[in-house]
């Protein structure tokens, strides 16, 4: 990578900052980073919260995996490499959401520690907040919604999470729900909940 000083680049100060937004908005702005197995309920959960904090009129805005692989990220497959840069990206754009005054939902595998970690670096202590979706393998197989489990299984996808590539759990994540067991309304008033605790709303 050519370091920004050698290509000339300055960083631009904005007269309008990210308190300023805050301020007009009457609320804070973080990310809500979901992660875990392809099934696991991150997207429906990342909705459902989503739809919660639209109701009470907070600007929120959910960015998905399986969506953004139709465009920013639609260069990228699934190798380790490929994953990583995808991460690389959303976090970065999870960064300017932040910046702009929106509660980020994202919802990734984010399969990597270490990628979640370059992402949860990115921001300030307290901005980033890890949801693990913890709902076993077996659930997540058993559900396979769009039939990958059963393609995978029979070898015809390469490096899927959970079967042929690792998923490495959370292992300090802000919060931990089991969306394998728990229902979906129950798992939406935790997160906001946790959102409440730490004066994000
Ligand atoms: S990540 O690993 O780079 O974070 P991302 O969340 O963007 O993955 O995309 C995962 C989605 O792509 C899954 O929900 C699934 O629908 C689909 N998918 C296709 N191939 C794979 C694969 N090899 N591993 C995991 N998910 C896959």
């Amino acid at each position: 990578m050519v370091h920004p000083g050698e290509r000339n680049i300055v960083w631009h100060q904005a007269s309008v900052s990210r308190a300023d937004r805050a301020g007009q908005r009457g609320h804070r702005s973080a990310i809500l980073w979901f992660t875990g197995l392809s099934g696991s309920g991150k997207s429906t959960l990342a909705n459902a919260v989503h739809a919660q904090l639209h109701a009470r009129g907070l600007a929120a805005y959910v960015l998905d995996g399986d969506n953004i692989r139709h465009g920013l990220c639609k260069d990228l497959g699934f190798s380790a490499a490929d994953r990583e840069e995808n991460i690389r990206r959303i976090g970065e754009v999870a960064r300017l959401f932040l910046d702009a005054g929106v509660i980020t939902l994202t919802a990734f595998v984010s399969p990597f520690r270490a990628d979640r970690d370059t992402a949860r670096q990115l921001v300030d202590a307290g901005d980033f907040i890890e949801i693990h979706c913890s709902a076993d393998l077996s659930v997540c197989e058993q559900r396979d919604p769009k039939g990958l489990y059963a393609r995978a299984r029979a070898g015809r996808i390469k490096e899927f999470t959970g079967i042929s590539s690792p998923y490495e759990v959370p292992e300090n994540p802000e919060l931990r729900i089991d969306t394998g067991s728990l229902g979906l309304e129950v798992c939406a008033d935790r997160v906001i909940a946790a959102l409440g605790e730490r004066g994000v709303i």
